[in-house]
């Protein structure tokens, strides 16, 4: 039995990201029922704040110190949701583009989880390694607007390249992505038709993912 997480980072009723998650989650429960499939949906989740205590923490950890005192505490709320984290066997993540890159709850949800010696190492020798290795991992991600490769409209997105950067630095490799692309365009039926493709690939990709 496999376990799978998948991150729901929009928080709107009628979400694009979250119905093409839905969409994958579903070819994939209908291939692997007896896998657990948890939904993390992080504008409902309590996520721990990182704030001076969480800070102190993690520089002390980085210097290779233990954690001491009300510093201590708030380091054990972030390993806790580490360990949350790192449970799972594979990674499906529904996001929307905010501002050109993602809604701040999951900035704050990857400002806990990136934490020295829990999902990355440093050494001299070797440099930065991340620690969460093996995993596959889907981005599933919606834009109101086209980031077409290679048009100067691409280096806008901060989205994506984000979450391939930060996702890669704490040990994934497999990472795969579907778009929903142009949401907010005045003519619903290119918008369905984007849905549409988006969820062939999504189902397509919950069967291959099963595997
Ligand atoms: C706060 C906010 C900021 C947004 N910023 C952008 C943006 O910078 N670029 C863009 O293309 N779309 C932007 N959008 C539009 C969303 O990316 C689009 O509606 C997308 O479909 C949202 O994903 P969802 O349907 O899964 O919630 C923004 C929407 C919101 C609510």
């Amino acid at each position: 039995m496999a376990k799978l997480l998948h991150l729901q980072a929009s928080p709107r009723e009628g979400s694009y990201s979250t119905r093409v998650a839905a969409a994958f989650l579903d070819s994939y429960r209908r291939e692997r029922p007896e896998d657990r499939v948890e939904t993390l949906d992080l504008f409902q989740a309590e996520v721990p704040l990182f704030t001076a205590p969480e800070a102190k923490a993690k520089y002390a950890v980085m210097s290779g110190e233990k954690p001491r005192d009300k510093v201590d505490a708030a380091w054990r709320a972030v390993i806790q949701t580490i360990e949350h984290f790192k449970q799972f066997d594979k990674y499906v993540l529904s996001c929307p583009m905010w501002n050109f890159n993602v809604p701040y709850r999951l900035k704050q949800y990857l400002d806990v989880i990136v934490q020295p010696s829990l999902t990355f190492t440093y050494s001299s020798e070797k440099g930065y390694q991340g620690l969460v290795t093996g995993r596959p991992l889907m981005l599933i991600l919606a834009r109101g607007g086209i980031y077409p490769a290679g048009d100067p409209r691409q280096t806008f997105d901060f989205q994506e390249t984000y979450l391939r950067s930060i996702f890669g630095f704490i040990g994934f490799s497999d990472i795969r992505v579907i778009r929903i692309e142009g949401t907010l365009q005045d003519q619903p039926e290119q918008i369905e038709a984007a849905v549409r493709r988006a969820i062939a690939a999504a189902i397509a990709a919950g069967l291959e993912n099963s595997t």
